[in-house]
């Protein structure tokens, strides 16, 4: 069986090496974020908009999540595999955060799951069921309304401290990462600084110890207007389209499919068989 990565392998990592981690969906985008040789596939919760449509990530359920989960450990056989947790699955108490845990490991298959904001008494009970947790500060899209909407996060020096006092908290807890977003580059570095465990950013600056982007941004599938701190590496989407396209013009003009793309005709089937007035 090939070897997979594991969350304290990463934990150890920081200082020595930076961590790759992207998004996945599905079976497809973790094979292939797992053949690119990322560190961590995240099935997160901004598939209700990459995938599912949605406007915000508010309405994913933890159903929705472990399916999504699910398909993609198939894909994700040599990277961490991190489940999101949904809006929803953990605010309401302890108990729920650890059952909701303990079924995107047992069902969807991730080996760590992730969760937002200063939620300590949550990730110490996590951990102490054997699940590593990804902690999640900055801006945390779960808190849309209460953040006023998809706001930078961290600028001024009391909000800064405030997110450096809840880094470590959350270090406390026994996280064993952080995802740090949107926040300015100098929050990103001090907060990477004063915690011993990999902070990974997006649109957090350089100084992070990894970085994450949503696969669809990376890629090209996702639409305009995109966040500051999108790279696009591809344009699949319109790959794709044009693929399409063409398959469209191909049927419509009778070129497809071509006899090389038919079954060969078994013997004495050369002429059609034909039906008579009683259907047979
Ligand atoms: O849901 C998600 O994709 C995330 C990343 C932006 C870290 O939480």
């Amino acid at each position: 069986m090939e070897s997979t990565i594991t969350a304290p392998e990463l934990a150890a990592a920081k200082g020595k090496r930076r961590l790759v981690m992207v998004t996945a969906s599905d079976e497809p985008s973790a094979r292939l974020a797992d053949r690119a040789g990322v560190d961590i596939v995240l099935v997160g919760d901004s598939l209700a908009m990459a995938a599912l449509g949605r406007p915000d990530t508010l309405s994913v359920t933890l159903d929705e999540m472990i399916h999504h989960t699910r398909a993609a450990a198939a894909g994700a056989t040599h990277a961490l595999l991190v489940g999101d947790m949904p809006f929803g699955s953990y605010q309401t108490s302890v108990r729920d955060a650890v059952r909701s845990a303990v079924r995107l490991v047992g069902e969807g298959g991730a080996r760590a799951v992730k969760l937002e904001g200063p939620r300590v008494p949550e990730i110490a009970a996590i951990v102490a069921t054997g699940i590593p947790v990804m902690a999640h500060l900055g801006l945390t899209p779960q808190s849309l309304h209460s953040l006023g909407g998809y706001r930078v996060q961290g600028r001024d020096r009391e909000q800064a401290l405030s997110l450096i006092e809840k880094a470590r908290a959350i270090e406390e807890a026994g996280a064993f990462s952080l995802v740090l977003e949107a926040i300015p580059s100098p929050v990103g570095a001090a907060i990477t600084r004063a915690v011993g465990i990999p902070t990974i950013g997006i649109g957090a600056g350089p100084d992070c110890d990894g970085q994450v982007l949503v696969f669809a941004d990376v890629v090209g599938l996702s639409e305009p207007p995109l966040p500051r701190f999108v790279r696009r590496y591809a344009e699949v989407g319109a790959t794709i389209q044009s693929a399409l396209e063409a398959f469209a013009a191909d049927v419509r003009a009778g070129r497809y499919p071509a006899a090389a793309e038919c079954y060969p005709t078994p013997p004495g089937l050369e002429e059609p068989p034909g039906f008579d007035s009683n259907g047979s």
